[in-house]
């Protein structure tokens, strides 16, 4: 399976940070908010990994991330000049996907759980169809809203309903067999002018080919979407690592973890960061590994 990260967008609600900065690489405490996503993808084991982001910033993604080499991932880049939709991520990278299955992960979404990895692993080897991943929430307007019924089958989505059936989110995670290629280059624009996801996950659900599976209670899924949310998921991540002494979505660790690298690599990913405690800990996750 191929990964996508899908970092555009105008970041218009968090003005004036976004002003200068993609969204997707503002602090969330410790690090960029792309090492969350990043780190999901890392974690079902994926390694070919597409970033797109706008024309203006795909070149700080770059310059973050490099082609992936010392992470044991191949990083690739693409644009996507207007913000024309979620599903349009599967038009651009079309050729990168080729006869592959994807996942598409957006770029400002942090998930933490336990039992994830596996639950991820899990459905990147059982795919038939498609995996969307739910979450309850108490203002479920906002979001794309779905049902499952008792198998898990998804059977109604719906895109920001006035009047939403039920409170399951439809969270920024996606699982695809190869069809979705042409899923997505068969659909219209939506009245918002958008090539909607839900359209994408309407067609799946027609052919009986869609799982729901529900993240629960004691999940995690963060908002990102305003000033508070941000702040909240960069304190969020600062208990849990203060609490724990471990970091959340350090890729350098998941890198080491999922078996991507050696020891070594590891430790020299973090003595180029030695001057921060980020770089130390990298270190030590190195040293106590060895
Ligand atoms: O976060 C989960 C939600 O994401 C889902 O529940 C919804 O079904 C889905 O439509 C989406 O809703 P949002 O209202 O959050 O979508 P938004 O337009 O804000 O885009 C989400 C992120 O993707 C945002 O960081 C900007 C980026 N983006 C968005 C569009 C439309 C792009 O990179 N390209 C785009 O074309």
């Amino acid at each position: 399976m191929k990964g996508i990260i899908l970092a555009g967008g105008s970041g218009t609600r968090l003005q004036p940070l976004t002003q200068a900065v993609s969204k997707q690489l503002l602090p969330i405490f410790d690090k960029p908010l792309v090492y969350y996503p990043l780190s999901v993808l890392m974690l079902a084991g994926i390694r070919e990994i597409l970033i797109i982001s706008t024309p203006t910033d795909l070149p700080a993604f770059r310059r973050l991330l490099g082609d992936g080499n010392k992470l044991g991932l191949q990083l690739h880049y693409a644009t996507q000049p207007e913000p024309n939709g979620l599903a349009e991520a599967f038009v651009i990278g079309a050729d990168f996907i080729g006869d592959d299955d994807v996942a598409l992960v957006l770029g400002d979404n942090i998930f933490y759980g336990p039992g994830f990895s596996g639950t991820l692993r899990r459905h990147v080897t059982s795919l038939d169809g498609c995996v969307l991943f739910g979450y309850p929430v108490k203002d479920p307007q906002r979001y794309g809203v779905g049902e499952a019924d008792a198998d898990g089958r998804l059977i109604s989505i719906e895109e920001k309903p006035a009047v939403p059936r039920s409170d399951r989110a439809i969270t920024g995670l996606y699982f695809y067999d190869n069809g979705v290629v042409d899923v997505a280059r068969s659909l219209r624009p939506s009245a918002r002018g958008e090539l909607e996801i839900t359209d994408v996950n309407l067609r799946y659900l027609r052919q009986g080919r869609a799982l729901l599976v529900d993240l629960g209670r004691g999940f995690a899924w963060l908002d990102t979407g305003t000033h508070d949310a941000l702040l909240e998921a960069g304190q969020f991540v600062q208990v849990l690592e203060h609490r724990q002494g471990v970091r959340i979505a350090c890729i350098e660790e998941i890198a080491l973890r999922m078996g991507f690298i050696d020891t070594d690599a590891c430790y020299e990913l973090g003595a180029a960061l030695a001057k921060s405690g980020y770089g130390e800990y990298v270190m030590d996750v190195a040293r106590s590994a060895r």
